[in-house]
């Protein structure tokens, strides 16, 4: 199987991630911070390291405002759940997840909150003046989908969060497609909520809410932390105030190889992917009866490319190359208001990774020419 759905899981994973997944399965006996034999100072050990690289990619100020989540979907719930207030208003941009939209959306239908979504320019890019002149004093929180998992266009976050600040308001950053590829810290988000499992090369069920000082989101879960256990009530300090139940130990063993890997690499990393990606859409512009939904090539893209053959619906497309052995993912993409915006009901989505090469980007092009012929 060619493996182009990289922007809904990386796959594959690094070997040294697979290593340390299986490595704790096998060897690791012991539950982090529940006990002081070996193993669970061991598992300690990996959740402490796997907070150091991550807070050093984000640039935080502490590892313990790296929190570990379920996925990127768990980490903005915590994120936006824990913060809003009732009587809030939310700025949001067109090109948000359902991940992000779902929990708004449920809030502002109950009357507790009120959602504004921004409109971008003719490009898809939202610019910071559109922020700046959205912002009221009942503005409590802006979130922004650093890049669209359906474009692939790369926001102008760095100059959103300028404007953002220059009001008071603190920036959610939803970083699933930008996480492991993009410098997300030069970004000064006041949250980052990531994925373990895409660009970061983890295992899936592991996700990253990255928190800037000022922001102390209230739990959605309350439990044991294996500290201060004289206590009927929720410690207040992080991580632990987020962090309740027993982790994912071998879940974060492998995203912590993911992150040493993506460390080591991540320019290299963003420059092949851009390569690639660049390949793949020049490729499908030759092919006739193709739309692209990239927008401009000049602006800045992660690894993705939508596209639909004209009078073919997408799901069929991406059912038709499975069958060629190629794997993409076709319909919205749980990101329903960026397909209203390009003004599709869906498009075929096929995404590189670090492992993809020029001959899965060639064979990719190649099936959609003879399905368009065939159709
Ligand atoms: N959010 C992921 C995607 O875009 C799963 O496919």
């Amino acid at each position: 199987m060619i493996y182009l759905d990289n922007a809904a899981t990386s796959f594959p994973k690094p070997p040294s991630v697979v290593k340390a997944v299986a490595g704790v399965m096998d060897k690791i006996g012991g539950n982090p911070g529940r006990a002081g034999h070996k193993g669970a100072l061991a598992g300690g050990r990996i959740l402490n390291r796997c907070r150091e690289l991550a807070a050093e990619y984000a640039g935080l100020s502490s590892p313990d405002h790296v929190i570990f989540c379920l996925n990127c979907t768990d980490a903005l719930n915590m994120a936006i759940r824990g913060t809003l207030r009732v009587g809030d208003e939310v700025l949001v941009s067109h090109a948000e997840h359902n991940a992000v939209m779902r929990p708004l959306m449920g809030y502002h239908d109950a009357g507790k909150i009120t959602v504004r979504i921004l409109p971008p320019d003719s490009r898809g890019l939202l610019s910071p003046d559109t922020v700046l002149s959205a912002i009221t004093p009942r503005t409590a929180l802006m979130v922004l989908s650093h890049a669209s998992n359906v474009t692939g266009l790369i926001q102008p976050a760095r100059d959103i969060a300028r404007a953002c600040h220059s009001q008071g308001v603190p920036l959610l950053l939803d970083a699933a497609q930008t996480a492991g590829t993009e410098d997300v810290a030069s970004v000064h988000a006041d949250m980052v909520a990531m994925p373990g499992h895409k660009g970061l090369l983890g295992p899936m069920g592991t996700g990253l809410l990255l928190l800037g000082d000022q922001m102390l989101p209230r739990p959605l879960r309350e439990g044991g932390t294996g500290s201060a256990s004289e206590s009927l009530r929720q410690p207040t300090m992080l991580p632990d105030r987020l962090e309740s139940g027993t982790a994912n130990l071998p879940g974060i063993a492998g995203l912590t190889q993911g992150l040493k890997f993506m460390l080591a690499h991540r320019a290299a990393i963003a420059e092949y992917e851009h390569i690639l990606s660049e390949q793949m859409r020049r490729g499908l512009e030759r092919v006739p009866g193709v739309t692209l939904y990239t927008g401009p090539a000049s602006l800045p893209h992660v690894g993705v490319v939508s596209f639909n053959i004209d009078g073919m619906d997408s799901g069929d497309v991406a059912d038709r190359l499975n069958r060629a052995g190629i794997a993409v993912r076709g319909g919205l993409h749980c990101a329903p208001s960026i397909h209203a915006w390009l003004g599709t009901t869906g498009a075929v989505r096929a995404s590189v990774g670090p492992f993809s090469t020029e001959a899965d980007v060639d064979a990719l092009v190649d099936a959609v020419r003879r399905i368009q012929r065939q159709q």
